[in-house]
């Protein structure tokens, strides 16, 4: 079976990162040298993907705009002289078709992804999250990991990982592993139970679910059945709940150590994300390190101007 259908919803206000989300998606905001959603969609393509559905809202043309071939650009460059641009625009030729449809009212992700079912139609799928990054410069496969273990396993639903400090899961879907696969070895489990946004005493553990899913057809008539949760918004996870509670079966697949997850959606993350991948850039990486390190010898950051 082969699985090559990546649905990538974007249509999320981003109230967290205003005002710079206030006229520009937050998945347009950009981590180093690209915008967010250029490393998600080239992750997804160097795994296989072919087909790619944007899950969209008002505002959000520029991501459209983005995947368009450009030839006017491109004529320009040539005719100036800065041929050396082009390769640039490598990601415009990727071997994928571009979809997008939008959410007409913001009900949540799993309303979201409900969005996809008419294109997506009786096939399993990929979900990823617009707004996070897996992997410094995106370099992780493990959506074909997932892919994988979703066929071996006739599952319901494969989903990523992370495990993250217990302080923090109040912001996550969190998982209950199931007791036997709990003792397995390696980073695939079995999930008996998903929770969203658990306080600490509510949590089952510290694996956050990671920005990435596989789901057979069957989670759209979940999402039908889902009555908004948290925040009044239709929640994927509740929907994943559902699933589990009728007997399907789900497997987790946590990241490996360089295949963290950078997540744009709050402005703490993305600034740590912006810094490590400049950090990280061939051409400007060493003599920002520098830089940092200078600011951060003088102890100034800003805050010693006067001192
Ligand atoms: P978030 O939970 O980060 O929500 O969405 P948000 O609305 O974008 O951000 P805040 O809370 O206002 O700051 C996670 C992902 O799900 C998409 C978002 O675009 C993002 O990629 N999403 C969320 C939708 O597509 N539709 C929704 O109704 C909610």
């Amino acid at each position: 079976m082969d699985i090559n259908i990546a649905v990538v919803p974007v249509a999320g206000l981003g109230t967290r990162l205003l005002p710079a989300t206030k006229s520009q998606p937050k998945e347009m905001l950009p981590v180093g040298r690209k915008p967010v959603v250029q490393y998600v969609v080239e992750e997804l393509t160097r795994v296989g993907m072919k087909r790619l559905l944007f899950i969209t809202g008002p505002g959000k043309t520029s991501i459209e705009n983005h995947f368009d071939l450009n030839g006017e650009l491109i004529q320009t460059l040539r005719e100036t002289g800065k041929e050396d641009l082009l390769e640039e625009f490598e990601y415009e030729r990727a071997p994928v078709q571009y979809f997008y449809t939008r959410q007409r009212q913001l009900l949540g992700l799993g309303h979201a992804v409900l969005c996809a079912q008419p294109f997506v139609g009786d096939q399993p799928f990929v979900v990823a999250l617009g707004d996070s990054i897996i992997g410094v410069n995106a370099q992780s496969d493990v959506v074909r990991r997932m892919t994988r273990c979703f066929v071996e396993n006739r599952a319901a639903a494969v989903i990523a990982f992370e495990e993250v400090p217990m302080g923090d899961v109040h912001n996550y879907g969190i998982a209950k592993p199931s007791f036997d696969s709990a003792q397995d070895s390696g980073d695939v489990f079995q999930i008996e139970d998903v929770i969203e946004k658990p306080s600490v005493d509510e949590a089952p553990s510290n694996l956050a679910i990671a920005a990435r899913y596989v789901f057979a057809p069957g989670i759209f008539e979940a999402i039908h059945r889902t009555k908004p949760g948290k925040g009044g918004e239709i929640q994927l996870t509740d929907a994943i709940r559902l699933i589990l509670q009728e007997g399907g079966k789900a497997y987790g697949i946590t990241l490996r150590g360089a295949e963290r997850r950078f997540d744009i959606g709050n402005f703490d993350s993305y600034f740590r994300a912006f810094v490590e991948f400049a950090l990280a850039d061939e051409k400007h990486g060493a003599g920002l390190r520098q830089h940092v390190e200078h600011l951060l010898h003088r102890g100034g950051l800003g805050h010693d101007h006067h001192s």
